[in-house]
C-alpha cells in the first residue's frame, strides 16, 4: 500500500460542499459525499462538518459508531499540521444543530406546500364531482320527463 496522502488543514477546508465533503476524524480525512444519503442522522449534519475536524462532535453524538469501518472506502488520507503549525478548524455541535434546524424548517415548508396542493386538488375534485352530479341529475330529469 502507498503511504497515506497527507492533507493540510487548508486543503481540508477547501472541501466543504455536499459534492466534495471532507471531514477529519481521529487524524484521518474522509470524503463523506458518497455517505451523505446513508447517514441515519441525516445529510445536513455531515455537510455542516465539511471542511473541518468532526472528531469531538462525532463523539458527542455517537462515540460507539465505527466510522473507520463504515467509511473505509471514503478515506482520502491523513490530516497533518499546516506549514505554520496551523490546525484544522473544529466543527461544533451548535453549527451542526443549526444546519439540522434549517433543514427541518425547509422540510416543514415543503410539507405545508404539498398539503396545500393536495387540499386544492381535493377541492377541485369536489367541484368536478358536484358538476358531474348536477349533469347526471339533469340527465335523469330529461330521461324521466
Ligand atoms: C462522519 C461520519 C459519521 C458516520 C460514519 C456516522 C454514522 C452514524 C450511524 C451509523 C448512526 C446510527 C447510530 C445508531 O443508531 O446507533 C448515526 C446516527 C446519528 N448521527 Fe452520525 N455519523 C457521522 C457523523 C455525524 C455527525 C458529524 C453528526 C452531528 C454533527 C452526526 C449525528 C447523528 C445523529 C443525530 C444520529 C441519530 C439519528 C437518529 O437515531 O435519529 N453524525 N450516525
Amino acid at each position: 500500500m502507498p503511504p497515506p496522502r497527507e492533507i493540510t488543514p487548508r486543503e481540508l477546508a477547501e472541501h466543504s460542499a455536499p459534492e466534495s465533503c471532507w471531514t477529519a476524524l481521529r487524524g484521518r480525512v474522509y470524503d463523506l459525499a458518497p455517505y451523505l444519503k446513508f447517514h441515519p442522522g441525516g445529510s445536513h449534519f455531515l455537510v455542516a462538518v465539511g471542511g473541518k475536524d468532526a472528531t469531538k462532535v462525532f463523539d458527542s453524538y455517537h462515540a460507539w459508531v465505527n466510522a473507520g469501518a463504515l467509511l473505509a472506502s471514503c478515506l482520502v488520507g491523513k490530516l497533518v499540521e499546516g506549514e505554520g503549525g496551523e490546525r484544522a478548524a473544529e466543527a461544533t455541535a451548535e453549527e451542526a444543530e443549526a444546519a439540522a434546524d434549517a433543514a427541518e424548517a425547509e422540510f416543514a415548508a415543503a410539507r405545508a406546500a404539498a398539503a396545500a396542493a393536495a387540499a386544492a386538488a381535493a377541492a377541485a375534485d369536489a367541484e368536478a364531482a358536484a358538476a358531474a352530479l348536477g349533469a347526471a341529475k339533469a340527465g335523469a330529469g330529461a330521461d324521466g320527463g
